[in-house]
């Protein structure tokens, strides 16, 4: 058992795993901002502290007092993140700087951790090479293609120059289940019949499911895994057409297909963005998304975590999408 501490612990990833983290026997500290909800953090003996991450001092502070009454962090998983912003500083504010503020806070109040897990992103490294279509592996060149990757990258970089913190950096590909707003759109647009693709059927696709992920942090903990970066997908590859047809077979629907050419989507995106930007908006549509969705290679070999980790994930992505499904009609996010 050891003391953890998670940001973002509000969010779909981070409400998962600060539940298996009390659920294993941790001692919970989940960072929220007053704004944050706490819809799924109904967790008996999780603690909640309110800090301002983008404020050191206050930071610091805080960190302080805990230090004071229960010692030092044992983990510290910095989950918080944005996967959505206006343009690239707004990225770098979140993404990478709240990771500096952390690390600069965990030292002043004395607090390093025996580990910090930093989420990051597949985003980060950038998508595989289109022509021989070989997964993004461990030595592939790091080459962001999003605002929200690069700011991701800059946030690895910098805890790969620390000497004095041991850090795990992990590399999610997509990621669903329970509680998940962003695939629940592509499940709803099946339900509504209609199947989308953006240029093609065949680009390459990588899934993990969240308790997946939630159960590779938690095993990161007494692991010898350290100063280390870890992929986390399910193992498999699967075309757009092939994740198509997992979603229509859990949900027993029949579609009719509908292709987007690149350059529609590239309008469409150029247009919400701009129409967003007068607003002062995000647009969901946005040049990053448009870049995702039409690179064809997003496969990833995971190989070295599940050797470092001594874990295989649990989820296949049929079994994943219909625990899901399961989910969201429990629910009653759809009926
Ligand atoms: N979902 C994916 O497919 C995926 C894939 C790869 C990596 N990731 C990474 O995983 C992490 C969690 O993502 P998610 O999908 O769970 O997103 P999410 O549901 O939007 O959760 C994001 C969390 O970060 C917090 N946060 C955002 N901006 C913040 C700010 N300015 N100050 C303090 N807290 C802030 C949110 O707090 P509030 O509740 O207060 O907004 C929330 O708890 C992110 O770092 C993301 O980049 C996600």
């Amino acid at each position: 058992m050891g003391n953890i501490l998670i940001t973002g612990a509000s969010g779909f990833i981070g409400s998962h795993i600060a539940e298996r983290c009390v659920v294993e026997g941790h001692n919970v500290y989940a960072v929220l901002r007053e704004s944050s909800s706490k819809e799924y953090l109904n967790i008996p003996g999780i603690n909640f502290i309110y800090i301002k991450l983008n404020n050191r001092a206050e930071i610091v502070n805080k960190l302080r007092v805990i230090k004071s009454n229960i010692g030092k962090f044992d983990y510290v998983i910095h989950n918080a993140g944005i996967t959505q912003a206006k343009n690239a500083s707004d990225f770098d504010n979140v993404n990478f700087l709240y990771t500096r503020n952390i690390v600069e806070a965990l030292y002043e109040s004395g607090n390093i951790p025996d580990k910090f897990i930093f989420m990051s992103s597949l985003a980060a490294c950038g998508p595989g090479d289109e022509l021989s279509m070989k997964p993004i592996t461990d030595n592939s060149e790091q080459c962001p293609i999003t605002n929200y990757g690069a700011s991701k990258l800059k946030a690895e970089k910098y805890l790969r120059e620390q000497n004095k913190l041991d850090y795990v950096i992990i590399r999610p590909t997509g990621v669903y289940g329970p509680r998940d707003k962003d695939y629940f759109q592509y499940i709803k647009t099946i339900l509504k019949n209609i199947e989308v693709y953006i240029g093609g059927k065949n680009q390459l696709l990588s899934f993990i499911h969240v308790y997946d992920l939630a159960n590779i942090v938690t095993r990161i903990f007494n692991s010898n895994v350290v100063n280390t970066t870890l992929f986390a997908t399910d193992g498999g590859t699967y075309t757009s057409k092939e994740f198509a047809g997992i979603v229509k077979s859990v949900t027993n629907k029949r579609t009719i297909k509908v292709v987007i050419p690149k350059w529609l989507f590239r309008a469409i995106t150029y247009m919400a963005e701009t129409i967003s930007g007068l607003f002062g908006k995000t647009a969901l549509l946005n040049s990053d998304k448009y870049k995702d969705l039409t690179s064809k290679n997003w496969s990833c070999n995971a190989d070295t975590t599940f050797r470092l980790l001594e874990y295989k994930p649990e989820y296949t992505l049929h079994k994943g999408i219909q625990n899901t499904y399961e989910w969201y009609k429990t629910h009653r996010w759809i009926n």
